[in-house]
This record gives structure tokens, sequence and C-alpha cells, in this order.
């Protein structure tokens, strides 16, 4: 046996699907050499993908070997580059099987600019916005435009341990569509905070109830399949660079056309329109992609998105998958079974601690072994120290960090009407307003390219943390 690791063999009985993912470990001697040369122990995958060498090699030619102009407009350079923008974009929809009679794929700068479209154009005029306390900030956001136009917005809980929602009252609300306005109804394929993947049946239930339906999708993607021939959700935001690392600055909303009518965008811009005039003070907006697009887009950019999904295609989701599945298993088994020397446990789960519709991000505190937590901020010190990328806080999801935190309505109502605190909060206000909780968690997040041997390495660095 390659690894004759006693530990090794263990995972492999406990995981034994594992070797059909070896592709990976290939690909990651050849094409992420940088992880292991700069001894990183990588664990932050929900925060950020990471690109192969070949990725940055393919670009790197095209751009070398090409002349590229701004593609508004017709000559030579500007066809060159519209041709490749337009190939990326229908690559875009082929990745997610969406149909183009029924899908558009818009490119944006990234998941909150493809939400932010959403937010600013939907007619949310007399109807209701309907999201789950489990949602990252740039869906919260969308409650400002949906309060702005006088629509109903309401939040379905989640609950501890497992922080899924309670199905029963969201069928109640989705039950009571706005008979006088149009109906949103967003959620995340899968949680940033504590990678529960939420139903995907929700859409066409949602759907039978007449809610448009927002799938963020930008946590989901990076390692589990989306097949909109499959799921038909009416915006799907999302960030390539969580995908595959590089580019950052691009996203998409893939987005149904016949939702899409439904939207009327708040100005106009360079791209948007067919013709604008300035004494006629008229203007007509564009078809399609465009008239979402604004400005010039990252013509340079958008091929190497085209470069990334091939590069996650060659994977392949099932392996990306399986790999995940195995070792965020171990993880979970292994951090759950620490337990000080008083046999009080090292670490607190939010969220499923068995590899049933999770994704691969393990969010904890950690405690002493008189159950008093350890400080967030000094766990990511220390993994600093220890040369482990892993993220703090409440990952932009106040509402699952609430609910894991178990901070109440009544003590956020306090702290935010203290005087002083009218207008500005700092993160230390409010740690020192909601005294003695913790403000925040740790997430450990395993993605494409994570070895068994990063998953020791953090399990180490978890094991010296214990009395
Ligand atoms: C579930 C989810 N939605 C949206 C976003 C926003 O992505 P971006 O910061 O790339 O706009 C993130 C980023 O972490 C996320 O995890």
């Amino acid at each position: 046996m390659a690894n004759p690791d006693p530990e090794f063999v263990a995972f492999l009985k406990s995981y034994p699907a594992y070797p059909t993912t070896h592709l990976i470990d290939d690909l990651r001697a050849n094409e992420y050499a940088r992880l292991d040369i700069g001894g990183h122990i990588y664990l932050d995958y929900t925060g950020g993908g990471l690109y192969a060498e070949s990725q940055l090699r393919r670009h790197n030619k095209l751009l070398a070997e090409h002349v590229f102009g701004n593609p508004h407009s017709s000559n030579p350079t500007s066809q060159a580059a519209t041709i490749l923008v337009e190939h990326a974009r229908d690559y875009v929809l082929k990745f997610f099987n969406a149909d183009p009679d029924e899908y558009l794929a818009i490119f944006t700068s990234n998941a909150s600019g493809a939400l932010k479209l959403v937010g600013e154009s939907y007619p949310f005029s007399k109807g209701r916005y309907l999201l789950t306390f489990d949602n990252h900030n740039s869906v919260n956001g969308i409650r400002e435009f949906a309060h702005l136009r006088g629509a109903e917005v309401t939040y379905i809980p989640i609950a501890l341990p497992d922080m899924r929602v309670d199905a029963s009252q969201l069928n109640r609300e989705l039950g009571q569509p706005s008979k006088r306005g149009h109906n949103l109804f967003a959620y995340p394929a899968q949680s940033n905070f504590s990678s529960v993947q939420h139903p995907l049946d929700w859409i066409e239930k949602a759907h039978k109830h007449g809610w448009d339906v927002l799938l963020d999708a930008a946590a989901f993607v990076p390692t589990s399949k989306l097949d909109l021939n499959v799921v038909k959700p009416d915006f799907v935001p999302i960030s390539f660079y969580k995908m595959f690392g590089y580019p950052t600055g691009l996203g998409a909303l893939i987005a149904r056309k016949e939702a899409l009518a439904k939207l009327h965008r708040p100005w106009f811009a360079g791209g948007t329109i067919t013709v604008a005039s300035v004494q006629g003070d008229k203007y007509y907006m564009a078809n399609g992609a465009s008239a979402f697009e604004d400005g010039t887009i990252d013509y340079l950019n958008i091929p190497a998105v085209e470069i990334g999904l091939k590069h996650v295609e060659s994977i392949g989701y099932d392996v990306i998958h399986e790999r995940v599945r195995a070792l965020t298993g171990w993880l979970l088994d292994n951090l759950i079974s620490m337990k000080h020397s008083n046999g009080m446990p090292l670490v607190y789960v939010y969220g499923p601690t068995t590899t049933d519709q999770r994704g691969g991000a393990v969010t904890v505190n950690f405690y002493d072994p008189d159950k008093k937590a350890l400080d967030h901020r000094l766990i990511e010190h220390q993994a600093n120290e220890a040369n482990i990328s892993l993220r703090t806080g409440c990952f932009c999801n106040p509402g699952a960090g609430e609910v894991a935190l178990e901070i109440s309505r009544v003590e956020l109502d306090v702290c935010f009407t203290q005087p002083g605190h009218e207008d500005r909060l700092t993160v230390d206000d409010f740690r020192s307003c909601i005294d003695g909780k913790s403000t925040g968690a740790v997430r450990i997040s395993v993605g494409m390219v994570t070895n068994f041997n990063d998953v020791q390495g953090f399990l180490a660095f978890a094991r010296g943390l214990l009395s």
C-alpha cells in the first residue's frame, strides 16, 4: 500500500470510495504544487477556490497570441473579443445544462453583483420577499429594495443543531403569496455557514404557488452539480473564483428568460441600450444579457471562465463530490470524538454532523474543559502560525450566526438601541454589547484539491488545543 499510515488505513475503511478520486492527487502534484512547496494547509475553499497552473497557462497563451479590442464595436479585434465572450457565455449555459431557449447567462463582477441586479430590478411593489435566516448578506441586502417598494419581508427560521429549515413553516408561507404583487423566494442551495444543502425540490413547490425563486448557488456549485434541466430556479447567482480560483472579479446571473422579463432596471448605461437620446429624453433597452451588463464587460478575463469550467469538467463533479464527502466525513468524525481529559468535548459543530445533504464546510467553536468557548480570533491566530488558512467570524451570514450563537432578537434590539449605536456600530461595540457570548465561529472548508494530509494537519492542530 502506498500509504501504510494506520490513520489512512482507518480512513479508507470508513470511506472506501476515496481511492476513486486519485486523479486529484496527481493534479495536486502537477497543477497545485505551490500548496505543498509553501507548506500551506488551505482550508478556506468556501471563501475561494484554487486555480490549476494550466488555467493560467492557457489564458496567458490566448492573450499572448491574439489582439482583442473592446467588444462594443465591429472592428476585427472587437469581433475577436465578442466571439470569445459569446462562446464563454454559451459555455456557462452548457456547463449547467441550461436550455438556451429558456435561460440566459449574464456576466457580473461576482455573485453579489448578480444578486444586486435582481434586487434593484425586481417588481416588489405590493408583493412579498420570503427568505431563509440562512443566507449570505448579499441576499439579505435585497430586503432593502423590497422594503423601499413596500413589499412584505418574511424570514423563515432555521434550528440547531442541524441548522435546517422547519418545512411546515416554509410550506405555510409558500402557500400565502401576495395576490396583489410579485413574490420572490430566496435561499442558498448550500449554506456558507453550516454547509447545509437545502432541498432543491423547494423550487418546484414555490413555483406551484406562483413564487419566483432565487437560488443562491455560490457555495454549492464549487463541489456539487447543478443541473438546470432538472431544477428550474428563476435566478441563479454564482462567483467563478469560488469554483476554480481564477479569474477573480467575475460571476454570473443565470436567469430564466421569462422571469428576467419581469425585471425593470432602474437606470441605463453604456452597453445596456439600443438607442438613448439626450434631447428626446428617451432610451430603449437592449435585448437579452446586454441589458444587464453595465459598461464594458471584462472581455479579457471572460475567456478564462470557459477555461476554468473545462478544468472542472476534466475532473468531473462525481470525483470532486466524493473527494469532498470523504474528507469532510473524516474531519467531522475526528473533531466530534476529541475530548478533554475530563471528558468534555473540544468542539461544538454548527450544522449536520454526517455527510448527508451537506457540503464541505465544517463550522465549529472550540471549548476548554470548563465548557468556556475559546475566542475564534485566538484560534485563527494560532492557525495562522501553523500556516493553516481557515476562516473565522460569521462569514457574512448573520442569520445563521445569530441562531448558532444563540443571540436573541431582544439582545440585538437592546444592543442596537443603546445611545450612540443609532448610526454606527463597530464589531468591537457589538462584541461588548452582547457580552459573554461568542460573536463568531471557526469555519474549516474542504474543496476540490484538498487531500488527506491537509485534513490530518488540521486535526493535529485541533488536538493541540486539548487539555
Ligand atoms: C452562499 C454565498 N452567496 C453569496 C456570496 C457572495 O459572493 P461574492 O462575495 O463573490 O459576491 C458568497 C460568498 O462567500 C456565498 O458563500
